[in-house]
């Protein structure tokens, strides 16, 4: 595989990374970072969700998940090692501000400010997701992103992050995957706070993109050189029969799964079943305050989804895929060619340079005897899946970098820790890191592309010179 970069589409785009092509990791603040209580941190949504008995798998929860607060300096080192040039995390919103608003934890803030100088000293360029769904609980108590007056709070805590970091980070992105912590948090009740209610929907969607909106202009007048997205999933959803009921609910679902929010942020408008929904909570100047120009589309992308008619409050959910499509340890449906096709539509609709922010799989890890991780099935699957994007950037989608999903294994939302998604294991009794097999894969693999970058640079300038 060659990844050919074609800058002369987006002339006007200026290289939103100096570093050239990005390999990079994922992870996220609740999922990682442990350290629950520790230095001032309140609780956020999930840690008040998960511990009711019966919400998260095992009753998991993220007080400890990979100590990633204390262990930093230990999953920074196996990334250099790697040879990763980028790592995408989000800030815990009530580790720095503990009660969402007000007073900052300086604690909390110096913890960044380490991991961010790690980062950078190791080569390692600092992606900083401002929202992956811990949203501070004395936020919640007022009403959460039901609540329009979270706008300004977030605005607000993007302020203190601007300023904070800001000398040292240039991307930024507001939110990930809105759509399912929207859906699953408000909609459906499986994710904190396990609402399940029309309205909270709604009113939820509309607050998330006008947040968004107002954090763009605070970031893009705070961080000189900012490059500023959000990060979306996009993916096919396929109805799960021929039956024209399910044929709608697909169209439906996918009103909210890829467009509630790129519709929105990009051309300030909702799609047409959920215009009307959020009409209500919709005021004069909102859209306009909603669509502010980004630098860059973040896309997570894992798989299609086959879609069924349901009675629930969106008349669509999860139904099963067709038995001769293989699935990943989770269930999830392995597609490459709907990632191909998925860039390539994103390339077409949003004329943005495309960072791949999330992709990669569960698989049932188990030590082997050597006391390492052999685990093919994640490799093949990387390896279909970076070719997709080959071929998605060899028809022209501008994607600039790549960031596997994830770093570490962690704490998978309602599965707890039954679901590795790692390049890393992750002995959770000892804390201890063993890189699996598809984390040599990864290295080998970036090192490859680099050393025919080189090579492709080095024979241009001959041939240029030759002239
Ligand atoms: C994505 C989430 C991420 C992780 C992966 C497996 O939807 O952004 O936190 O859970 O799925």
């Amino acid at each position: 595989m060659t990844i050919n970069i074609d800058r002369t589409r987006h002339p006007g785009a200026a290289a939103p990374s100096q570093r050239g092509f990005l390999w990079g990791a994922s992870t996220s603040s609740y999922q990682i970072e442990g350290a629950a209580h520790v230095d001032g941190r309140a609780d956020s949504i999930w840690d008040v969700y998960a511990r009711p008995p019966g919400r998260v798998k095992n009753n998991d929860s993220g007080e400890v998940a990979c100590d990633h607060y204390h262990r930093y300096p230990e999953d920074v080192a196996l990334m250099r090692e790697l040879g990763l040039n980028a790592y995408r995390f989000s800030i815990a919103w009530p580790r720095v501000l503990p009660q969402g608003r007000g007073a900052p934890n300086e604690k909390g803030l110096a913890f960044y400010d380490r991991l961010i100088d790690t980062l950078l000293a190791a080569g390692i360029e600092p992606w900083i997701c401002l929202y992956h769904w811990d949203l501070p609980q004395a936020l919640d108590d007022l009403g959460g992103w039901q609540n329009r007056d979270i706008a300004g709070w977030f605005a607000d805590y993007a302020a203190l992050i601007a300023k904070r970091y800001g000398d040292r980070v240039k991307h930024f992105a507001t939110f990930n995957e809105p759509c399912v912590f929207t859906l699953f948090g408000y909609g459906f009740g499986w994710h904190a706070p396990g609402v399940a209610d029309r309205a909270a929907l709604h009113k939820a969607i509309h607050h998330v993109n006008l947040s968004h909106g107002k954090a763009i202009d605070v970031l893009r007048a705070s961080v000189p050189g900012a490059r500023l997205g959000a990060v979306h999933n996009r993916q096919p959803c396929y109805p799960c029969t021929k039956s024209p009921a399910d044929a709608a609910a697909a169209l439906r679902f996918a009103e909210y799964w890829n467009d509630a929010f790129p519709l929105p942020q990009h051309f300030a408008c909702y799609p047409p079943t959920l215009a009307e929904a959020v009409a209500p909570y919709v005021q004069p100047g909102d859209m306009a305050q909603i669509a502010r120009p980004l630098d860059w589309f973040g896309l997570n992308h894992y798989s299609p989804h086959y879609i069924k008619a349901d009675s629930n409050l969106i008349g669509a959910s999860f139904g099963a895929p067709p038995d001769d499509v293989p699935r990943t340890a989770i269930g999830w449906p392995i597609v490459p060619d709907a990632f191909r096709d998925t860039l390539l539509d994103i390339h077409k609709r949003f004329q943005l340079p495309i960072y791949v922010t999330e992709n990669g799989t569960a698989a049932d890890d188990t030590l082997d005897a050597a006391g390492g991780v052999q685990d093919d099935s994640r490799i093949a699957y990387l390896k279909a899946y970076t070719e997709a994007m080959a071929q998605a950037m060899a028809a022209g989608a501008d994607v600039r970098g790549y960031f596997v999903w994830s770093l570490l294994d962690n704490f998978e939302w309602g599965s707890g820790y039954s679901q590795r998604f790692g390049i890393i294991y992750v002995d959770f009794a000892t804390q201890r890191r063993i890189p699996k097999a598809s984390a040599r894969w990864y290295a080998d693999m970036i090192a490859a592309q680099r050393a025919t970058k080189g090579r492709s640079v080095r024979t241009n300038r001959v041939e240029a010179a030759e002239g």
